[in-house]
């Protein structure tokens, strides 16, 4: 215990071990385990980097925010073609075995009032399926789009899973009480993003318990580091996995969005056709309100200013045409080549700095050891963010695909204003009625149907609904 109380000290943390007397010897051996796997004097340096990162932030009055340039737009909306040529190409990619999708699933659902991991979210759809079980049939889908263009072989598009401390668990047992929804356990791919210790505002690790630190998931940028480590004890890590199964291509987006084109081979296609290392997937902000980042220009580098730091006069400043100068909202859909992901993210990860957010931590009192939990703000968690990468990035194709089609995020519960369970359901049924009518069915006034994406990826292969009446609420599963 010596050099593990020497390496604490040395970085001015020893009170962590302030009750170790009073522990049983298998809490010990648990906070032992704790604290050897935490660097505290990197962790110090860490904390400095993101302070000062989050000081400069503040004072930067003078930081250049400006949209993107236009050459790294490229917009399909409204443009039929278009989607389609790069659908094609897309398609083509799934089809040689180069795309993987990956979901980010570290979140808890607070704001949404569930400690439940978001993916099991029923939006009460007529199917009663879970977020998670729409993106697993969207996969399904993709495999069977792409198996028959291949007209051979059997398409896979595996998809890799990040969880965090919270989600985890439940995570996993969710997919496996339904049976992965069909699809195959080995192209599932699960793996946890990494915690980090909590701070108290003068720079002290927090103590969770006398013998247990304080941690948080360390933020949905902890990606980049999860993907670097073995998936389980002794298994390979996510990037080991992709090269052994010779993906390319990687679709990385956010659980909570019922209408997530999982693994969207136009999406694919595009980055393709610019030959982008990442890419980002937008919608236009009409409300300056809107909860959304929105992706910029900060000094001439790309990156997202997320709606909890943009300056008001900026959120609101419309251009000549009278649209929002920063509409660029940002939907949680990312591309990534593996390898940007393997071999470029290594020269700059130690340069991105963490963001800091205070919160109300509870933890241990160190004179009194009482466990307390603080009214106001006595600490702060430290996150990445996925697209912290974007300044590092000389090139990054900004992909402006249609709302309605694409984005109803669930942030907020039942019965709030926006972003909630009614919306979700409101906008896949209006999407799926918008599909159903294309194909010449008629469905009734009152009539909410639901099409299975085992029916249909995104409005594809309807030409038997044609003629056809819809008089009733239903969930269609198969034609
Ligand atoms: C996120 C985006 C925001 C965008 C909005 C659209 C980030 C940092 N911000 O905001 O720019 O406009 O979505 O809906 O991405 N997650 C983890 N681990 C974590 C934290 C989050 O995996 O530690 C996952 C969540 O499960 C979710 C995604 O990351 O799938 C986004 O997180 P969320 O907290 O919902 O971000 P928002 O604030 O809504």
């Amino acid at each position: 215990m010596a050099d593990l109380r020497a390496k604490y000290e040395e970085a001015g943390q020893s009170h962590v071990f302030t009750f170790w007397d009073e522990l049983s010897e298998s809490q010990k051996s648990d906070f032992e385990k704790q604290l050897r796997a935490i660097d505290p004097v990197r962790l110090n340096a860490t904390v400095k980097q993101a302070l000062e990162a989050d000081e400069a932030a503040r004072e930067a009055r003078d930081v250049k925010i400006e949209p993107p340039p236009a050459s790294s737009f490229v917009s399909t909306v409204g443009k039929e073609g278009e989607t389609e040529k790069y659908r094609q190409m897309g398609l083509r990619a799934i089809v040689n075995g180069e795309v993987g999708v990956l979901l980010m699933a570290g979140g808890q659902g607070t704001r949404l009032g569930s400690s439940a991991p978001k993916g099991c979210f029923n939006i009460q759809l007529p199917s009663g399926k879970s977020l998670f079980q729409l993106q697993a049939e969207r996969i399904h889908q993709l495999q069977v789009l792409g198996t028959r263009t291949s007209g051979e072989e059997k398409v896979v598009v595996p998809w890799y899973i990040m969880t965090s401390g919270p989600t985890h668990e439940p995570t996993e047992t969710f997919f496996r009480e339904h049976n992965f929804f069909g699809l195959d356990p080995s192209n599932v791919v699960f793996f946890e993003q990494g915690t980090l210790p909590c701070i108290s505002n003068d720079g002290k690790i927090l103590l969770d318990d006398k013998g247990k630190i304080a941690t948080a998931p360390d933020g949905n940028g902890g990606l980049y580091a999860a993907l670097r480590s073995p998936t389980s004890p002794g298994q390979p890590s996510v990037l080991d996995d992709l090269q052994k199964r010779g993906i390319k291509y990687l679709h990385a987006y956010g659980v909570d969005n019922c209408l997530v084109k999982v693994g969207d081979p136009a999406f694919i296609g595009v980055c393709l056709e610019k030959e982008v290392a990442a890419g980002v997937k937008v919608v236009k902000k009409t409300d300056p309100a809107e909860s959304v980042g929105v992706v910029a220009c900060k000094d001439g580098k790309f990156s997202v200013v997320e709606y909890s730091e943009i300056p008001q006069h900026l959120s609101e400043a419309r251009d000549e045409n009278g649209e929002l100068m920063m509409r660029a909202a940002n939907i949680a859909n990312h591309f990534y080549t593996t390898d940007f992901l393997l071999n470029k993210v290594p020269t700059f990860a130690e340069k991105m700095a963490y963001h800091i957010a205070r919160k109300k931590i509870p933890s241990v009192d160190l004179t009194t050891g009482q466990r307390v939990k603080p009214e106001t703000p006595n600490g702060i968690k430290l996150e990445l963010f996925i697209f912290d990468v974007f300044p590092f990035c000389s090139e990054l194709t900004i992909y402006e695909v249609e709302r309605k089609e694409e984005f109803s995020p669930l942030k907020n519960a039942s019965g709030t204003a926006s972003d909630n369970p009614e919306t979700s359901r409101r906008d896949l049924l209006a999407q799926h009625r918008r599909w159903l009518e294309k194909a010449r069915a008629i469905v009734a006034p009152d009539a909410d149907v639901e099409l299975s994406p085992k029916v249909t990826y995104g409005g594809e292969g309807l030409a038997d609904v044609q003629g056809l009446s819809f008089t009733k609420t239903e969930n269609i599963e198969s034609l």
